[in-house]
């Protein structure tokens, strides 16, 4: 979603705020823009539609200086991506400019009143109405100012606001969506995540919930929403810059596939001391743990895949009831909580996701205990549940997840174990005999990573077969132009065909979806394998547990599909292999993801192609069979030239609902 980046300092605004504004590009945007001001008090606006590069480019050869600036990608909810819409916004003089993530929902109302006070808007967004505030409400302080503006708005906000009549200031303020400081010498920064700053400084400051920033070269001050001065900590980000750079790999989301066995590695030394799983900051006692007697997982996208892997594992490990609900639909339904009794689970790897966020809130008022599982540290879903355990994945700044996945799944695997330690639900010989297992994985993973040629060819293979299906379309058009005498209608024939075609082409693969197939503590996998294929190559894909095939999706079957069925050893191979028969018997083609030396599978009569596991527990299978998803979609991608790490329309966090 939209990214914010303010600068107040003595060096180049312009330079910092394009630098930063390019950390944020992973989080989806669609438009951007800036806002420099000098300390002649003169004011440089530039907003462009499209990529980064359409407003860096309009940089070159143009000497831009200024002390003071915020900068903004923006990510369209209300209005289309054009320039008028972009930020940064102003009132009805350029005097207040104003950056904005979140929604402001009764943006409506607020620009009829303001309408009659005599305001005259200029774009489509909810976010006008903020700088209009901000202008209405100015009467020599800016602080004062932001502070009666948010005041007024209703629904989430972080925003960056500058005034040409103080240009020693910047305002920052937060409610909903998140927004930080970074604590420079001299200088201090705005940003909406921390790879924003990262190259400039590791100190910064987390805005809470309804509180507002004054910010100045030198100094850092922070209110509450009546404007009473409060004392804020200071955190100290101890990753560095090259967890989000890319490392001399072609894209973020094979630098990130090929991190797995770094990072299960990584949480497996963290969590497992002599043998016992450890985590630091469950602030839930051992006693209150041990009271559960049923937990909620809520989570969306990835995320909830990762849920729904982990009610297979939790309820093997515990045998208490798990129920998994993505959070847009958990938030409205009627919670049924056991206060001292129901736990609740959001995993999310960002921990800023809208929806998970409003799902906490919700259960916490019922009196539920929140244990969230959070990639990002010092998230606001992790600052906001009783205790958190990190996934330690690192920075991820695909869209696409994927180390995060892995990471979520590995630790419910170690949360199963730990909660199994104080309930008693599993005996020592099998915990040893579990934690031995899952200290092999990280090998396994690299040895999966080695074989990527294989998946390569498949996905090749695959993108040929497509391009090769369009052009026979070409072909179909060239033959019936021909049959025409009428050089008119021939011309109306051509262009209907053209659109037809180029809708066809621009829906990617229409006429060749995907179908994922997977049983048992695989169906989740089968979710995501579909996900991350659709969201990359924009190809049409499916995730089913192979059991529903009957029921519904076999009906798609006949050889232009492509079924991936997800086929390792397991109590439910064989389950398996009779859906693969019955897709073959209608003709249809598939990708088996098989155990490596199943001969059974290999041939013909089963599999078009084959993409191998290591043999392993099927329990902790998940954990392999998610490379080969991974890296099939990520090589389809590349065969069709998508943008991988940045899809159309996706954004890496979704701040808002
Ligand atoms: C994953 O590939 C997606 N881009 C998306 O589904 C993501 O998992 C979802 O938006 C949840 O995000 P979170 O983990 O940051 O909460």
């Amino acid at each position: 979603m939209c990214g914010i980046v303010g600068y107040i300092g003595d060096k180049n605004a312009a330079t910092i705020l394009i630098e930063g504004l390019r950390s944020l590009e992973y989080r989806g945007y669609d438009s951007a823009g800036i806002a420099i001001v000098d300390r002649r008090k003169r004011l440089f606006l530039l907003k462009k539609a499209g990529k980064l590069k359409a407003l860096s480019d309009c940089l070159i050869n143009r000497h831009v200086s200024g002390h003071l600036g915020i900068g903004h990608t923006r990510w369209a909810t209300h209005g289309e991506p054009n320039e008028a819409n972009a930020h940064p916004h102003y009132g009805n003089t350029r005097d207040f400019l104003i950056v904005h993530n979140g929604i402001i929902e009764n943006h409506h109302e607020l620009k009829q009143q303001l309408r009659k006070d005599g305001h005259r808007f200029s774009s489509q967004t909810d976010t006008e109405v903020a700088a209009h505030l901000v202008e209405k409400f100015y009467k020599g302080d800016l602080l004062k100012a932001v502070c009666r503006a948010i005041g007024c708005l209703k629904g989430s906000f972080a925003l960056g606001v500058i005034c040409m009549h103080e240009p020693d200031v910047l305002v920052a303020a937060r409610k909903d969506s998140p927004l930080i400081i970074g604590l420079g010498k001299g200088e201090n920064f705005i940003a909406s995540d921390v790879p924003a700053i990262l190259s400039r400084t590791r100190d910064i400051i987390y805005l809470d919930n309804n509180e507002i920033a004054r910010i100045s070269k030198d100094e850092v001050k922070v209110f509450d929403a009546k404007c009473r001065e409060i004392q804020k900590k200071k955190v100290r980000i101890n990753w560095n810059t090259d967890s989000a750079e890319k490392a001399g790999f072609a894209h973020f989301m094979i630098k990130e596939i090929e991190e797995q066995p770094q990072v299960i590695g990584r949480i497996l030394t963290h969590r497992i001391k002599s043998k016992q799983v450890v985590f630091e900051n469950l602030n839930l006692s051992r006693a209150q743990l041990k009271n559960i007697t049923d937990i909620q997982i809520v989570a969306c996208g990835t995320a909830y895949h990762a849920g729904l892997c982990g009610k297979y594992i939790l309820e093997k490990m515990l045998r208490i009831p798990i129920n998994v609900d993505t959070s847009s639909e958990f938030r409205y339904r009627e919670q049924i909580i056991t206060k001292g009794r129901t736990l609740i689970i959001p995993v999310s790897q960002s921990g800023e996701t809208a929806d998970t966020l409003a799902s906490l809130r919700a259960a916490k008022e019922k009196g539920a205990k929140i244990l969230s599982l959070c990639n990002v540290v010092g998230s606001s879903i992790a600052r906001e549940s009783d205790g958190v355990i990190y996934t330690l994945a690192g920075p991820e700044i695909s869209v696409a997840s994927t180390k995060a996945y892995t990471a979520q799944l590995m630790t419910f695997y170690l949360l199963g174990l730990y909660l199994a330690g104080i309930k008693k639900t599993i005996a020592d010989k099998t915990v040893l005999n579990y934690l031995s297992k899952m200290k092999k994985i990280p090998a396994l993973m690299r040895d999966i990573l080695k074989n990527q040629k294989r998946v390569k060819k498949v996905a090749h293979e695959y993108v040929h077969r497509y391009h090769y299906r369009l052009a026979e379309q070409f072909k179909f058009l060239e033959d019936e132009i021909v049959q025409f005498q009428d050089p008119v209608k021939a011309l109306e024939f051509a262009e209907k065909w053209a659109r037809l075609s180029h809708s066809a082409y621009g829906r990617r693969f229409g006429d060749f979806p995907f179908l994922y197939l997977g049983r048992n503590v695989n169906y989740p996998s089968a979710l995501e394998g579909a996900l991350k294929l659709k969201e990359i190559t924009y190809i049409s894909a499916e995730g089913y547990a192979a059991g529903e095939m009957k029921h519904g999706p076999i009906a798609l079957i006949d050889e232009f599909p492509l079924v991936v069925c997800i086929a390792t050893k397991s109590a439910v191979y064989e389950k398996m292999l009779s859906n693969i028969r019955e897709i073959k018997a209608r003709k249809g083609t598939v990708l088996s993801i098989a155990t490596r030396g199943d001969k059974e599978i290999q041939k013909k009569e089963y599999s078009n192609y084959v993409l191998e596991i290591p043999e392993i527990d099927e329990f902790f299978s998940p954990l392999l069979v998610a490379l080969p998803l991974q890296m099939l979609a990520y090589h389809i991608a590349v065969g069709l030239n998508c943008d991988v790490d940045q899809p159309r329309n996706l954004a890496k966090s979704v701040t808002v609902e």
